[in-house]
């Protein structure tokens, strides 16, 4: 496989995996609570979610900024997410993607989307360019259909909407920002970067200046150099366990075969704090990596907690690995199929004509 094809595989597979996690995201009562849901099983393709979802967070999330609070603020319905607010209210019970259809993307992917989009357009990943698209994609009604936005996106547009200037917009509460869904984004950047050609410094350089637009964090930028570490190798052929275990050992010193095979049959449900959540990317990533990446994405859905915005990164990673064959988007029905094809196929064309023309 080429580095294209195997980009092409990690696109799919980012977009796959959120549509599949979706409705069941932050499950914290795991496998039992989809099951107890979803008619006695577990998701085996794209779903809705359902409704009421009485433990939904959401419902005592502050709609003025990042976190937990009153939702008498209206950054959220008056600056982003703008007919979404009555589901935010006290005691409403809606799920976070409650506006999304089955096999549709949540708004992290749309902002990959968005991303990708800036790439094809300006040839390369500008963050000047990204950020004036972030601002302009979650500003305007109908970009998107998601319900749910995560803390640093609430707390960017509170300061937006104060009229800072969007470069120190991003921010910070110590608590919700140094999160999983802070390395979507970053990967994504560094993938294009290894597609026009380029090595690990400079997709660093890229993922690192895409963090950085959306979030503040003194924290992520550790986790952002080990994925992109991990998808560098992988991209070049080394088996995804493999990657997984190096990374275990390197950040934590610790046998990823080993915690893995002590844990049985049971997978970790976790927060998205990055603390718990990165060493559970990690064990997915080991345990499902000779699964077909359709099936290691549901089992990672299906295991409950932040599993959307883990299936974001860990799809990266197994289409990497493993190419576009056997992810069913088309037949199982990802709602965007054909915009995302086509979205997928040019930008990844700009970066290898890029790739051809620099050698
Ligand atoms: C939102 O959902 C509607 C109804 O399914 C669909 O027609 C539209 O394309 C979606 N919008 C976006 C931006 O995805």
């Amino acid at each position: 496989m080429t580095v294209s094809e195997r980009a092409a595989g990690a696109l799919w597979g980012l977009f796959a995996g959120d549509a599949l996690a979706m409705p069941v995201h932050w499950y914290y009562g795991g496998p039992d609570q989809i099951r107890d849901d979803f008619g006695g099983k577990l998701l085996s393709g794209f779903q809705r979610s359902v409704h009421p979802y009485p433990d939904s967070i959401m419902q005592l999330s502050n709609t003025g900024g990042g976190g937990r609070g009153s939702d008498e603020g209206d950054v959220v319905g008056g600056i982003i997410l703008h007919d979404k607010k009555e589901y935010w209210r006290r005691g409403g019970q809606f799920h976070y993607h409650h506006t999304l259809d089955a096999g549709e993307n949540t708004l992290e992917a749309s902002l990959v989307q968005v991303l990708l989009r800036s790439f094809k357009d300006t040839g390369r990943f500008s963050a000047d360019d990204f950020r004036q698209r972030y601002i302009d994609f979650m500003t305007t009604p109908g970009s998107h259909n998601d319900t749910y936005a995560s803390t640093c996106h609430r707390m960017f547009f509170q300061k937006w909407r104060a009229g800072i200037n969007p470069k120190e917009c991003p921010d910070n509460d110590g608590h919700n920002v140094d999160t999983i869904d802070g390395l979507v984004l970053p990967s994504v950047a560094a993938l294009l970067a290894f597609v026009q050609g380029h090595g690990v410094s400079a997709a660093t350089a890229s993922a690192l200046e895409a963090l950085a637009v959306t979030r503040s964090s003194q924290v992520l930028p550790e986790f952002v150099r080990a994925v992109v570490h991990m998808l560098d190798q992988v991209l070049h052929g080394l088996p995804l366990d493999k990657a997984a275990a190096k990374t275990a050992m390197e950040a934590y010193g610790s046998d990823l075969a080993e915690s893995v095979r002590k844990r049985g049959k049971t997978d970790p449900v976790v927060a998205c704090y990055i603390g718990g959540s990165f060493p559970a990317l990690l064990h997915f990533a080991y345990k499902y990596a000779d699964f077909d990446a359709w099936d290691a994405l549901l089992a990672s859905a299906n295991a409950g907690g932040e599993n959307v915005h883990r299936n974001e990164v860990l799809g990266v990673l197994l289409g990497a690995a493993q190419g576009r064959k056997g992810l069913k988007t088309k037949e199982e029905g990802l709602k965007h199929f054909q915009e995302l094809d086509e979205l997928i196929d040019t930008t990844l064309g700009q970066a290898s004509l890029r790739r051809s023309s620099d050698l």
